[in-house]
């Protein structure tokens, strides 16, 4: 499905063109945004996932593979921004669920399934000695950092430039209108001194510093293990609690990157892949924080949710971590993950362009510039619109990677053949578009 390509004066002719091109090849997705169009705003109803001229139309999807409305076919480099780590209707986890359909799924009361997910979380994750589970990861981020406000008896809450924790809890430079009310405290990422100075200087009103090891959604760009210490350190000093955000990157190693880096926050906040692939979201830690829920006391906190333990989330998490994404299938496929950065970082500097991939592991993302990046900030002057038509060309090759932002994200059915193609469409890309790279 190559789309026709002319020899572009600029980068923006080149998106026209890309974009023109795309919108001849998907009359059917136009057809799908045009009619939603009349009942949600815009066609859409999730931001993120939405791209100018209009957004794809899925109809299925099978292993890695994705079919649109027009007849075509992708490999999903995007596993649904993580979650789809076990692709598209993993056999076990059908199985599963299928099994659950025929016991009833509105049962309203507990079953064994919530101790039992918890139980695979708890050896899983150092810091999580209780958990309890919600419907999202912005969710597992808003208790923990409403226990840890309520626990410290402190207002404010710390987080890092540009960097995001769900629909009502951004850090960006423009302030996100929707974000929940808190007094915050920014920072800036891997700013070690200045962090530190931020916290002493704000400790008295910090209940919690938040924060990911990676930033998924923000680039796959790593704090450095130097930067977590001193959060750790300062953070226990001032009895501040370490919330980590592992929502996204609890898929790195068996146990997240808390177990990678040695770094054991207080609370963690867990989501996406973890329900197996249904709508899914944990927060758990410390006995003494988590323990403040326990419903036999008389003083508990209130935690509800309707469908926190609902029964096809909680059974295809049980198969999928304790079948599927076992400890050693996570580490394969981190390692297939690094392996892939690495050949694709290959073919940037053969090429001698200023475009590269970071991340860790399964998770990793296309920056088109040159230089280290430690910090959103870093990224301001990087080419979006270079990275955008490497979205459409890519596309037309058959390949689906996240728009805008570049963000790949493994899963299990991709094979080594997939990655081959994937090395081969940028390579592709590059030779194509060598005269737009600065
Ligand atoms: C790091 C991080 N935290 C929280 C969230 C919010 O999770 P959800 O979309 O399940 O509410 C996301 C979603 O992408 C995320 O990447």
């Amino acid at each position: 499905m190559t789309a026709a390509r002319s020899i572009n004066a600029d980068v923006a002719e080149a998106l026209e063109e890309a974009k023109a091109n795309y919108a001849k090849v998907n009359p059917k997705s136009r057809g799908v945004h045009q009619k939603a169009v009349a009942s949600l705003p815009g066609g859409n109803t999730r931001t993120g996932i939405f791209f100018d001229p209009f957004p794809i139309a899925w109809e299925r999807g099978e292993g890695a593979r994705l079919f649109d409305a027009d007849g075509h076919d992708y490999i999903d480099f995007i596993s649904e921004a993580t979650a789809g780590i076990y692709g598209h209707s993993h056999p076990e986890i059908r199985k599963t669920v299928e099994k659950r359909l025929a016991l009833g799924w509105n049962l309203g009361g507990h079953t064994a399934l919530e101790g039992e997910l918890a139980e695979i979380l708890i050896d899983r994750f150092p810091s999580i000695e209780r958990v309890r589970f919600v419907n999202s990861g912005t969710e597992a981020n808003m208790f923990n950092l409403q226990i840890a406000r309520i626990a410290t008896q402190r207002p404010a809450v710390m987080g890092f430039n540009g960097c995001y924790h769900g629909g009502f809890l951004t850090f960006t430079a423009k302030t996100n209108p929707l974000n929940v009310p808190f007094e915050t405290v920014v920072g800036t990422y891997n700013d070690v001194e200045g962090t530190r100075a931020l916290i002493q200087k704000n400790a008295g009103r910090i209940a919690a510093v938040i924060l990911e090891a990676m930033m998924g959604g923000g680039g796959c760009i790593s704090a450095s293990l130097e930067f977590l210490k001193m959060l750790r350190e300062e953070t226990k000093k001032h009895g501040i609690i370490l919330i980590l955000d592992e929502v996204m990157s609890s898929r790195l190693s068996p146990g997240g990157l808390q177990q990678l880096t040695g770094v054991i926050p207080d609370l963690t906040s867990l989501g996406k892949y973890i329900g197996g692939g249904f709508s899914a979201g944990a927060f758990g830690g410390r006995a003494d924080l988590m323990d403040l829920f326990d419903p036999r006391k008389s003083d508990h906190l209130p935690h509800s949710g309707t469908y926190n333990n609902n029964v096809f989330t909680l059974s295809a998490g049980i198969t999928g971590l304790g079948k599927v994404y076992t400890k050693e299938a996570a580490k394969d496929l981190n390692a297939r993950g690094d392996g892939l950065r690495k050949r694709l970082n290959a073919v940037c500097e053969r090429a001698g362009v200023g475009m590269q991939y970071i991340g860790i592991g399964s998770m990793l993302c296309v920056h088109m510039q040159r230089g280290e990046i430690r910090r959103p900030e870093d990224t301001v002057n990087g080419n979006a619109k270079l990275r955008e038509l490497y979205f459409f060309d890519l596309l037309a090759q058959g390949i689906h990677v996240m728009p805008k932002r570049g963000l790949i994200a493994l899963s299990l059915p991709l094979t080594d053949r997939d990655f081959d193609t994937l090395v081969a469409g940028v390579e592709e890309f590059i030779s194509a578009r060598r005269s737009l790279f600065d």
